[in-house]
């Protein structure tokens, strides 16, 4: 069975048990707890938790899994992946160990649908799981034999979770295990896990029976697919193998499972097949949390393709094959492959521009170690920061060579420079926020701001110094405070748009809303309490800055105009990769390597006002996600959005899934300007614009500035501005011409007669002078003209800015001859000046801060130089 029949025949299977079929949530899940969605059940954390109103008691997924923990075993061991895919079916509060067992043995087993020999089949349940055991044994008819109680760490889920925790919702599990017919090592493929306790404090009795029973279950998809196409490693399934191959195609090595580069490369296809799935959901390299994942990743795959002597960037190469490869069930990764090969394409070059110093410096690190063996933090520190070698990278080197690196010393460095290390740790996997309490008793909040900007709604909570609270008064509360409505017409900040502001008020009570912000289904609306005392359940008027909400939402319809504007111009491969839209004023990031010309920005500017006068409708839709991606509208990858989605939709030519506040008709954003076009990161920049009145006086600010220029420089039209410019500029040069040749002249002057008055020393002329406010190029002119004019040495002082420079020199033969050095004479001047410096032995310089010694401080000079002469 091929793996992409076989997720389609399991999510049948379970729909037809009654589950409801969910999309895969995003790798990278809204959930602080992790950094990446590490299995099937994360997107369920509030069914679990009982947490707001259940849609659904059943439900099936195919979820897209990023785990690092095991990276070590990727390309070893015949089953582990970084990216990979869970099958897995779940009920909240609805069937339970019974179904879960019966369905799972029937989908495995059934000729109808996986058909594997049950004798191949053993089980595993937690210690004292005796309903578990007696399902298996007495109504699947398992023969005990095979059947074994593990402990927690085996078979809990988390696991751990009854002694180490986290709290919350946890449950034993029972593992089922296939033994190949090869005789090779079972293989583990589907994890039942019974979330039956909540977790409270440490052991004993912190069980706590949950009034619901929950189901988790977990299938690997690649490790399945493995076990019915017969082959040993997943690395040879029908939706893996070819991309080995085609990773042996672009490093020209052939693909061979057991080969010298076997393992490095399903490494390779590992790791670019994790990034290309992050990348195109918009996780683009960089040095923190996800980013650092996605860098470690693609430069451990870079690495190994080097070591294999792929010396230039080919691994973006690989990217539309990890494209067809999941091109079934993720048909939308299609419209991504150009933007993702190039981001991949710039974080392969940026790390072979420094790939072969990092591998010598790796080199000499490990000759130091041998004895010791351990790398020092230093080193490890230096290869991070300096040659890209990220401390992952090393600490995988190392341990092929037996080595371990000083993982404390390093992170010790980093916190030292001030340098956020890396990935962090991922926190406890079902922890319960204080707002869940609120959604406990009142569920979300109910947002009426499209129809409106008013309404009256019910305090459901109050959050003052981070806790919840049941009243506060404007005496006892200065801090902000978050204020939670049972209903509102308050938008909260999310997709780009930032949050209202306005008023909630009722009699007696004044609170002045600062910001809105969303928490999941809850609207948290802060800012500070002017008058009264605000209680849970108090009545409010809620109202909207309607004018600040306008100007808002001109800029979100010019938004979307520019975005169609933008690919217009440069072509789909610019695609979106952030947004900030507040009062008339936009800034948009897409992906894009060069900056952009003159011409296009202007290009842009011009569809973007023609659309504008066009005064087309804008007009909002809810509709399927389905639908919307068949009407073509445009969505950000790498967000979740809801089974009903928004659709706005401008004239004719542009859609966009979209939660945000919008205009009437496109007339109404008035007038829009691009001010700024920069580069963000790598290959990302960023359109910053203005609409409505803010681009009208950004305009005008230009025009006054325009004004002043002119009255300043005194023309009659702004036409003559640069030919005035054109001539002053040529009289400041030929000014400064002039300047210098009298300067050169006067110094000529002022060397013979310094020559000539010199004090005499064993034939040497020691010269003392001050030239009062000038830079330090005139001291050295007069140095170098002294020293190569006669056998001299001087010392030269002069007083700028408040502060002094000297500078110290010494004919070349002195050196040698007399072993005279001008830096040990500025060095000794500058003690006067209290100041410090140095150079060569025949021109040094110095600083001091105390013009008012300099007198001093050239005599100082002139007698280091005759106690020079005399020793
Ligand atoms: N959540 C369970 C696991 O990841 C099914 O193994």
């Amino acid at each position: 069975m091929k793996t992409d029949e076989l997720r389609d025949a399991y999510l049948d299977f379970f729909v037809g048990k009654g589950c409801i079929r969910r999309p895969s949530d995003v790798l990278v899940p809204n959930d602080p707890t992790v950094l990446f969605t590490p299995a099937g059940m994360n997107q369920f954390k509030n069914e679990f938790l009982g947490i707001g109103k259940l849609e659904f008691t059943k439900a099936t997924t195919c979820q897209k899994c990023l785990r690092t923990g095991d990276i070590g075993n990727v390309g070893v061991t015949a089953y582990h992946h970084t990216f990979f895919e869970m099958l897995g079916n779940f009920s909240f509060g609805d069937y339970f160990k019974r179904e879960a067992i019966h369905w799972a043995w029937e989908f495995l087993t059934d000729k109808k649908w996986l058909g594997l020999d049950p004798n191949r089949l053993t089980v595993t349940v937690y210690l004292d799981d005796d309903e578990a055991f007696e399902i298996w044994e007495k109504e699947i008819g398992l023969d005990r034999s095979r059947i074994s109680r593990e402990d927690e760490y085996e078979n809990f889920w988390p696991a751990g979770a009854p002694t180490d925790g986290p709290d919350g919702v946890c449950g034993p599990c029972s593992e089922i295990y296939y033994h190949p017919p090869t005789g090779g090592k079972e293989v583990e493929i589907w994890n039942l896990v019974f979330t039956q306790f909540n977790r409270v404090g440490s052991p004993p009795d912190n069980l706590k029976p949950l009034p619901m029973k929950n189901i988790d279950t977990g299938m690997g998809l690649e490790r399945t697919a493995a076990v019915l196409q017969g082959v040993e490693s997943n690395f040879e399934i029908d939706s893996l193998r070819p991309l080995c191959d085609t990773v042996g195609d672009v490093l020209g090595v052939k693909y061979d499972f057991s080969g010298e580069h076997g393992r490095a490369m399903r490494r390779i296809a590992d790791h670019v097949r994790a990034v290309t799935m992050c990348v195109h959901e918009n996780v683009l390299p960089d040095n923190k949390e996800q980013g650092y994942v996605v860098r470690q990743l693609l430069r451990r795959a870079v690495l190994e393709a080097y070591l294999i002597g792929k010396q230039e960037p080919v691994l973006h190469k690989l990217v539309p094959k990890v494209v067809e490869m999941l091109g079934k069930p993720y048909p939308e990764l299609k419209e991504s492959v150009g933007s993702v090969q190039s981001a991949i394409q710039e974080e392969e070059d940026a790390f072979l521009d420094t790939i072969e110093r990092g591998l010598n410096r790796f080199q000499r690190c490990l000759d130091d170690a041998k004895s010791t063996g351990i790398i020092t933090g230093k080193d490890a520190f230096q290869l991070h920061t300096t040659d890209g070698f990220l401390y992952e990278l090393t600490d995988a080197l190392a341990a092929r060579h037996n080595l371990k690196v000083d993982r404390m010393g390093f992170e010790q460095l980093m916190e030292e420079h001030g340098i956020i290390s890396n990935a962090g740790k991922q926190k406890s996997v079902m922890a319960e926020g204080p707002l869940d309490a609120i959604r406990k008793t009142s569920g979300g909040t109910e947002f009426v701001g499209y129809e409106s900007s008013s309404c009256e709604a019910k305090v459901v909570g109050i959050i003052a110094e981070k806790q919840l609270v049941e009243e506060v008064t404007e005496v006892g509360h200065r801090d902000l405070i978050a204020v939670v409505l049972d209903k509102t017409a308050f938008y909260g900040e999310s997709g780009g748009q930032v949050g209202d502001t306005g008023t909630l008020t009722a009699d007696g009570i004044e609170f002045t809303v600062q910001d809105t912000q969303k928490d999941g289904d809850l609207w948290l609306h802060i800012g500070h309490l002017k008058q009264g005392t605000l209680k849970v359940g108090q009545s409010l008027k809620c109202e909207v800055d309607d004018e600040r909400r306008h100007a808002i939402r001109r800029a979100h319809s010019a938004t979307h105009i520019m975005h169609y504007a933008l690919r217009t111009t440069l072509g789909d491969n610019a695609t979106q990769r952030g947004s900030k839209v507040q009062q008339d004023e936009l800034r948009f990031d897409f992906a894009q390597k060069k900056p952009l010309s003159p011409e296009e920005l202007c290009r842009i500017e011009d569809i973007v006002n023609t659309h504008i006068a066009e005064g087309s409708a804008v007009t909002t839709k809810l509709m399927a996600i389905e639908e919307a991606r068949e009407v073509g509208a445009m969505a950000l990858f790498g967000e979740k959005y809801p089974d009903k989605v928004r659709v706005v939709s401008i004239g004719e030519f542009s859609k966009e899934l979209c939660g945000g506040t919008h205009l009437a008709n496109s007339g109404q954003v008035g007038m829009f300007k691009i001010v700024a076009e920069e580069p963000v990161a790598k290959g990302v920049r960023r359109l910053v614009a203005y609409t409505g009145e803010k681009a009208m006086a950004e305009m005008r600010n230009k025009e006054t500035l325009l004004r002043d220029i002119m009255s300043e420089l005194k023309v009659g039209s702004a036409d003559e501005v640069l030919r005035k410019l054109e001539s002053l500029q040529n009289e400041l040069k030929e000014t400064k011409r002039k300047l210098s040749e009298q300067m050169r002249q006067s110094i000529g002057d002022d060397v013979s007669n310094l020559l000539a008055e010199a004090e005499k020393v064993d034939g040497v002329a020691l010269v003392a002078h001050f030239v009062p406010n000038v830079d330090k190029d005139v001291l050295r002119d007069y140095a170098d003209r002294l020293r190569k004019k006669a056998p001299a040495a001087v010392i030269l002082a002069t007083d700028i800015d408040g502060r002094v420079a000297l500078l110290a020199g010494v004919s070349t033969d002195l050196i040698k001859t007399k072993g005279m050095n001008a830096s040990n004479c500025v060095k000794a001047a500058a003690k006067l000046v209290q100041g410090g410096g140095g150079g060569r032995p025949d021109l040094a310089e110095a600083g001091g801060k105390d013009p008012s010694r300099i007198d001093e401080a050239l005599k100082a000079g002139l007698e280091n130089f005759r106690s020079q002469l005399s020793s």
